[in-house]
């Protein structure tokens, strides 16, 4: 189902740097997530598109005594994360999750955490099952995803490249929000498989830059993530700028500075699972 959908996978573009300039702002839904899981005592715990790896750090302050693993595509954002993991808490693994085999890891988990991942990963409505099955029993899975496809921020992306001249190439790549479901899609894929679901979706209202130091707040943001396919096809300078100018002013437009700072809606959906203890 998902296949025409592959080219929204991308590379290594991620840029950390620019990823962790709003990292108060991303840090919160991990927080909200995890919130969630009751594991008190977990032996392995893995965190699934871990990126510059501060969640997957902050999970191995709470269970210290669990084994905690960060899987991620991305070099430049496992170098990040390796520099931030200054006691080397984490055991960091480069792996495309459509391709990761949870066998490796040698047990059965007892935590699965995924932040802002599932959207880059067209078939993760496949993988989510091969994934509970590696949950132990009375382990947890939980995932946040975006669903946010429909704000200005995305509608004006694929507005903005319909109508630059490489459309044919740029408007398959932006295609990213299509395989996320509905809470209740998830909902009822997790409780077919055996787990007792918690799910819900928060809009945050991100209030960017109250100190008036950046010119294009929300351009900022999704310069880390959104734009990031845009970026990785337009190499050519001037028409990489051309692009990011056109995008930002219609963004500046959409998102207005108030005198408080710029105000980002950002809609999310959660689900944590609790896998049932065996009968
Ligand atoms: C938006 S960041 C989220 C990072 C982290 N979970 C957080 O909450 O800050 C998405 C991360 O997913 C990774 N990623 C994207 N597609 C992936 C894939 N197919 N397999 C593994 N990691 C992937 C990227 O490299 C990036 O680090």
């Amino acid at each position: 189902m998902y296949d025409t959908l592959a080219a929204v996978s991308m590379t290594d573009t991620w840029n950390p740097g620019q990823y962790e300039k709003f990292s108060n702002h991303r840090q919160r839904p991990f927080a909200d997530l995890t919130s969630r899981v009751g594991a008190t005592a977990p032996g392995i715990v893995v965190d699934l598109g871990c990126g510059p790896g501060s969640s997957t750090l902050a999970l191995g302050q709470r269970w210290p005594h669990a084994r905690i693993i960060g899987v991620d595509s991305s070099a430049e954002m496992l170098d990040q994360a390796r520099r931030n993991d200054r006691l080397e808490r984490v055991e960091w693994v480069r792996s495309d999750v459509e391709s990761w085999d949870p066998a490796g890891v040698g047990a059965p988990i007892d935590v699965i955490t995924t932040n802002a991942l599932l959207q880059w990963v067209p078939s993760h409505r496949q993988l989510i099952p091969c994934w509970i099955r590696a949950v132990a029993p009375d382990g947890w899975f939980a995932m946040q995803v975006p669903g946010n496809f429909n704000a200005p921020s995305h509608t004006l992306l694929r507005e903005v490249a319909a109508r630059s001249p490489r459309a044919g190439e740029l408007l398959p790549r932006l295609r990213a929000g299509e395989a996320v479901g509905e809470p209740s899609a998830y909902v009822a894929l997790l409780a077919g498989l055996g787990c007792d679901v918690d799910a819900w979706e928060t809009t945050y209202q991100h209030i960017l830059d109250p100190a008036g130091d950046q010119v294009e707040p929300v351009l900022e943001w999704t310069k880390g993530t959104a734009l990031l396919p845009v970026l990785e096809l337009l190499r050519d300078e001037s028409e990489r700028a051309d692009f990011v100018a056109a995008y930002g002013n219609a963004l500046l437009d959409a998102y207005p500075r108030q005198s408080f700072g710029t105000v980002f809606a950002f809609r999310r959906l959660f689900a944590v699972a609790h896998k049932r203890p065996r009968q």
